[in-house]
């Protein structure tokens, strides 16, 4: 009697493990945690700015040093000789970002949350030893779409080519400890127990604001503020929903980052995957373009059109604490709360 019990409830733990209808594709050597235990993405409704083609950033734009093109840079630009491109350099779009033209919208996932024909993510590992493991999910969009102050048109800003976002995940001996979701400037940090979860139990939610794609624990709306200038609280807000679900493990890269070296290591087959362009230190989208170009308005020294961001190596993969080291605190929540009603961090 006993042991059917255990058995019974063997097969039961074994049957609710089975991966629900989630598929994986990633290589041979990735911490099966690190997979089992991703964050799931839920773009917002009015979404039109998707992940983004990694390598498709490239191609559709010229690198420029203070506005003039590389001449003597790779060319044609890919993910393998990205790092050999001038590190001051801001990949600049082709088009005027200002016609909208389709690229810069991304692909929406198809219905099993998939980017097809896109890789959008990249996740990158880093063990440091002693069962302490932090996963780095990082998200692409080519576009960032800024906002509008009060909700007002004439007050929209804060755009730029090239968006870099991330979750991270802390595991202790295989289990995920702390989450950090990364928002604008800083980000909000939370207990792995505490925050939503896929119905597997196990993937937290992550949701991507409308537009600026600052990720949240949460639907809703959420104050920010912009940095060095002070609004009222609700003149800015982001937005998200449960609009359309991401798995970014379906069409992403996968590495491992070495601290003591800072290097990075592709999972599986090295040749498959390009490694280059993590090392590169330039800019991800346009420079902010001065008050003399005619697409640019700037108010309160705020630009409608800003620079680009720089990559996943600049965002603090070894960290001490699970949020990035910038002066602010690290508040790590054991409750779930809207960015709005919480003191500015
Ligand atoms: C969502 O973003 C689009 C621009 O990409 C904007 O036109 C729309 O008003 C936004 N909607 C919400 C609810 O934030």
């Amino acid at each position: 009697m006993f042991r059917s019990l255990v058995f019974a409830a063997a097969l039961l733990a074994a049957v609710s493990a089975a991966p629900a209808k989630l598929r994986r594709q990633a290589p041979a050597g990735v911490p099966d945690y690190v997979l089992k235990y991703a964050p799931l993405v839920y773009l917002h409704s009015k979404e039109q700015y998707f992940p983004s083609d990694i390598q498709a950033q490239l191609s559709n734009s010229i690198p420029r040093v203070q506005f003039n093109p590389v001449t003597n840079g790779p060319n044609p630009l890919s993910l393998n000789n990205l790092n050999s491109l001038d590190s001051g350099s801001w990949l600049t779009s082709k088009d005027d970002i200002t016609n909208n033209p389709t690229w810069i919208k991304g692909v929406k996932p198809d219905n099993t949350g998939k980017t097809n024909n896109a890789v959008t993510a990249a996740v990158i590992v880093n063990d440091k030893g002693n069962g302490n493991v932090d996963a780095f999910y990082m998200y692409f969009y080519a576009y960032n779409w800024g906002g509008e102050v009060l909700g007002w048109s004439a007050l929209q800003f804060g755009n730029h080519v090239g968006d870099w976002e991330h979750n991270l995940i802390r595991f202790r001996n295989g289990l995920p400890t702390e989450i950090w979701y990364s928002q604008h400037a800083n980000g909000q940090a939370f207990k792995y127990p505490v925050v939503q979860k896929h119905t597997d139990g196990l993937r937290p939610y992550v949701y991507s604001a409308n537009g600026s794609h600052a990720n949240y624990a949460m639907p809703g709306k959420h104050d920010h503020t912009i940095p060095n200038f002070n609004l009222p609280g609700g003149a800015l807000e982001d937005h998200t929903d449960k609009g359309y679900l991401w798995d970014p493990l379906l069409s992403a890269y996968y590495y491992s980052f070495d601290a003591g070296s800072t290097s990075f290591k592709a999972y599986g087959d090295e040749g498959a995957t390009p490694v280059d362009w993590l090392y590169w230190r330039g800019r991800w989208g346009d420079q902010e373009y001065p008050k003399s170009d005619k697409r640019q308005v700037k108010l309160f020294g705020q630009a409608r059109y800003a620079g680009g961001p720089t990559g996943p190596i600049d965002k603090q993969l070894n960290r001490e604490k699970v949020c990035p080291s910038n002066g602010k605190q690290c508040i790590l929540r054991s409750f779930l709360v809207p960015k709005s009603v919480e003191m500015e961090d």
